[in-house]
């Protein structure tokens, strides 16, 4: 009974508590709100920023609303995906150059944007694939991958980066060495390359070589310098040779040295590529040391510094980007691995073996003030990456900052042994670092960018205006266009395929032309055929061109997989196809339409009809 009254007396106190917090909401003018405040976006509203997180092995992007955390997208790159229609099927062109360059499968780790004077211009997102050497690229205003690149003369794409400060290239380092002159029969020395790649043409411009491996990247932000991180300075090929150097080193490239190196033709080429070997041609880069193992390189926001961090040392490396001298060494935490920036001055490091990301002033470590670190939070658990909003770029935002962890152990329910991935949003607006919320996705996010919404948002196309491939409703027909080849053209709109039904021959090669006629946003109608491993999702105004075979005779009903009206279920058609031998005459359509009763030449009854 005693307890009863005092679990009254402690309930009446926590109302208090909370009608205190109430009133010490006038206090939210202060800026105070609770974590849960800071991250609900309110049914009906939006996010303040995209964020783009790689999908590492899911060889994807996901698309996630800050503050909120909620995932609104995943864009797939490297791997097919039914529910977007993307190189799903054996004909579709985009899957015979993803198995043309490596295979359906990518691990994506390091999504980088387009800049134009400094500012992200949201036109393209470009990320890795590390396993098979690729680069995508992706276009923002549909959220489409229009690109994949396989890179010449190099194995394990990792560090991207865009060069500062309009683009001119993106450069993707190679992690896994080589041997030196492209043989094995020759135990030449392991190198490996950076590579130039033109962003808009999407194709290799040279190569440096660097002599041992090429982890992460960043630029300067004047377009001056490639830095990468080498870990492996050693040349070593197991893992225990890659630790024998104190230090490793930041490799930088100067880019405009190594322009004009190639135009004077100094290159070796190589698979058409030319490839600069800093040997040759000195001057195009600075090995700068660092100490073992460096991992993260990034360049602070006002371009003045390079920072390495160390990895198997608790220190990061303050470098100069004009006199490429280390300025500090500052320690920091255990396993430093990545640091990202806020427009306060103030540099974020992730701690992979204290599970922390630490935040200090570079101004102070610069100087050897002993106070350099402000703050640090616990992160659950083992953090990689971590990038606060516009910290990559000259202008930061200051206010979120996101955690990208390897392990989530106890954070959320169990879903076998392999649990979910695990993301935490930090509130870095005030001095102290605040934890709002946590966020699983499917395997295996590595690092992120932010884009504000209100730069992106605009851009992003929701109707395609009609292209020249297009069919317009009463422009459908179905051809065939040789002995063996039917071409089907059909549009699509709520809730209905024209033609609704149509007849080929086993043996024929269809091609269809499908055009989603629709007029509004949001509007997507799929186009799925069973049993010939076809589904496409067409956005209204959108044209897609696709060629399977007929199959074996029998009907197949073709059928929207995208709920689009109350008439959803009942948007479909069939495909009636003709035993090859079958000496019954194959009706034009429109014909058959007009006809009561059975079609001439189409049997009366049976599954065909
Ligand atoms: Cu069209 Cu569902
Ligand atoms: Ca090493």
């Amino acid at each position: 009974m005693k307890t009863k009254k005092l679990a009254l007396f402690a309930a009446g106190l926590a109302a208090a508590a909370i009608g205190l917090r109430m009133v010490g909401c006038g206090s939210a003018r202060s800026g105070r709100t609770t974590a849960a405040e800071k991250v609900y976006v309110a049914p009906g509203e939006l996010d303040k920023y995209y964020a783009f997180l790689s999908g590492g092995q899911s060889g994807s992007v996901f698309v996630v609303g800050i503050p909120s955390c909620r995932i609104l997208r995943e864009i797939p790159i490297f791997e097919p995906r039914a529910a977007y229609g993307y190189a799903v099927h054996d004909g579709d062109p985009r899957r015979a150059e993803l198995a043309a360059t490596g295979g359906l499968w990518g691990d994506t780790h390091h999504p980088v944007l387009s800049e134009k004077n400094g500012v992200y211009d949201g036109r393209y997102l470009w990320i890795n694939d590390l396993s098979n050497g690729r680069l995508g690229r992706v276009r923002l205003d549909t959220f489409e991958t229009d690109r994949i690149l396989k890179i010449p003369n190099l194995q394990g794409a990792h560090g991207i980066a865009a060069v500062s400060p309009d683009t001119k290239y993106i450069v993707v380092n190679g992690e896994f060495e080589q041997p030196t002159d492209g043989l094995v029969t020759n135990p030449a020395p392991y190198t490996s390359v950076v590579a130039f790649v033109d962003p808009e043409k999407m194709e290799v411009k040279f190569e440096v070589r660097v002599a041992g491996n090429i982890d992460i990247a960043d630029t300067s932000k004047d377009g001056r310098y490639a830095f990468s991180t080498v870990y492996n300075l050693e040349q070593g090929k197991e893992q225990n040779s890659m630790m024998v150097f104190d230090r490793d080193a930041v490799a930088a490239i100067d880019i405009p040295a190594a322009e004009k190196a190639v135009a004077e033709g100094r290159g070796e080429i190589r698979n058409g590529i030319p490839i600069l070997d800093p040997a040759e041609v000195p001057g195009i880069m600075t090995l700068i040391p660092v100490p073992k193992n460096p991992h993260g390189v990034n360049v602070t926001p006002d371009g003045k510094y390079v920072m390495a961090s160390g990895k198997l040392s608790p220190t990061v490396t303050i470098i100069d980007t004009k006199t490429l001298k280390i300025v500090a060494e500052p320690e920091v935490g255990l396993g430093p691995l990545h640091t990202t920036f806020d427009d306060r001055g103030n540099a974020f490091t992730s701690l992979f073996l204290d599970s922390q990301v630490v935040k200090w002033n570079v101004q102070k470590a610069v100087k050897g003030a002993p106070d350099y670190i402000v703050d640090r939070i616990n992160i659950h658990y083992n953090i990689g990456h971590l990038q606060a909003v516009g910290g990559e770029t000259m202008h930061p935002y200051g206010d979120y900052l996101l955690a990208l962890n390897k392990l989530s152990k106890d954070q959320y329910l169990p879903v076998g042994p392999d649990m979910p991935e695990a993301q935490e949003l930090i509130d870095i607006s005030g001095e102290k670092m605040r934890m709002l919320a946590s966020f699983p996705t499917p395997p295996e996010p590595h690092d992120a960018v932010f884009i504000e919404a209100k730069i992106l948002a605009p851009k992003v196309k929701q109707v395609f205006t009609p292209g020249p491939e297009a069919i317009a409703a009463g422009q459908e027909s179905v051809v065939r266009t040789g002995p063996h080849e039917v071409t089907v053209k059909m549009t699509m709109t709520r809730s209905a395929y024209t033609p609704d039904h149509f007849e080929v021959r086993e043996g024929d090669r269809v091609t269809f032309q499908l055009t989603n006629v629709e007029t509004i946003r949001d509007m997507i109608h799929g186009f799925a055929l069973p049993d010939h491993d076809l589904n496409v999702a067409l956005p209204p105004g959108y044209t897609k061109t696709i060629t399977v075979d007929a199959g074996k005779p029998g009907v197949y009903w073709y059928y929207c997989t995208n709920f689009c009206s109350a008439l959803h279920l009942e948007m479909r058609g069939r495909m009636l196809v003709q035993p090859r031998d079958s000496n019954v005459a194959i009706p034009d359509w429109k014909a058959a339409q007009n006809v009561k009763g059975p079609v001439q030449g189409v049997p009366s009854t049976g599954a065909a009809r």
